[in-house]
């Protein structure tokens, strides 16, 4: 393959003083991000969630891959049916399929198998992780092999996050176990594995969240 043609790069050289105003502020913004499990029903620009979408597919890929799909779901009857099938796995999981070491690293955040919020919120994100391409040739359909999709995704997932936080919401990073109702209730081609559930909205006037705390910076850093 050809390589690219090459472009000058875009790039802002800022004045110090900026850098460390927008680093702060950024790093001020993203401290008051939480998981949130009470989600109002009240309605969301979906400008914002477009925008938080445009953000994530935004993010480095391997090999500039972008193996990621962003379903977004609003009507309520399919986000009854994914509560539907998000809590039978719970139930089952909670119930007997989690190892008891896992179920104890949850316990203080006092999650169970009940999901409403999956109905409540306004839309859920659903990411998908694009594990191979599909192309047709003469002899058919081949595979197009996809390189670091978890980490690209993984990443995308994170500008997503923030994106939705910037824009002034609240959402919940969630991982119902196994996943795999995302991909027939939504009808996902078999190239696509469900990555991450994101209720996004408002959160509810009540919503409560747990007392963590963060590693300190001296915890997470190692200078060499
Ligand atoms: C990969 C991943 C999976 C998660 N899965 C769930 C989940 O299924 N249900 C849930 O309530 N929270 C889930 N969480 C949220 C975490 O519990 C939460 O991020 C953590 O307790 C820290 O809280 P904070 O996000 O408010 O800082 C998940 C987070 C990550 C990063």
């Amino acid at each position: 393959m050809k390589p690219h043609e090459r472009l000058p790069l875009d790039f802002k050289r800022m004045l110090p003083s900026e850098q460390l105003q927008e680093s702060r502020q950024f790093v001020n913004r993203m401290a008051s991000r939480r998981s949130v499990r009470f989600f109002s029903p009240e309605p969301v620009p979906f400008e914002l969630i477009e925008n938080a979408i445009r953000c994530a597919a935004l993010a480095p890929s391997g090999a500039n891959q972008q193996p990621w799909k962003f379903v977004v779901v609003q009507d309520p009857e399919i986000k009854r049916k994914i509560r539907e099938a998000a809590e039978a796995e719970e139930r089952e999981s909670y119930g007997h399929r989690m190892p008891p070491d896992w179920l104890r690293a949850l316990a203080p955040l006092g999650t169970d198998w009940h999901k409403e919020f999956l109905e409540t919120a306004p839309y859920l994100i659903v990411v998908f992780r694009i594990d191979f391409g599909l192309a047709q040739t003469v002899e058919g359909e081949s595979r197009i092999k996809h390189y670091y999709v978890q980490e690209s995704v993984g990443i995308a997932t994170g500008f997503l996050l923030a994106a939705l936080h910037i824009g002034g919401l609240a959402t919940l990073t969630h991982t119902p176990s196994p996943m795999g109702f995302l991909s027939s209730i939504l009808g996902r081609p078999k190239n696509e594995r469900p990555f991450v559930l994101i209720p996004v909205g408002f959160p509810s006037p009540d919503a409560t969240v747990p007392a963590i705390a963060k590693k300190s910076l001296a915890e997470v850093m190692d200078i060499k």
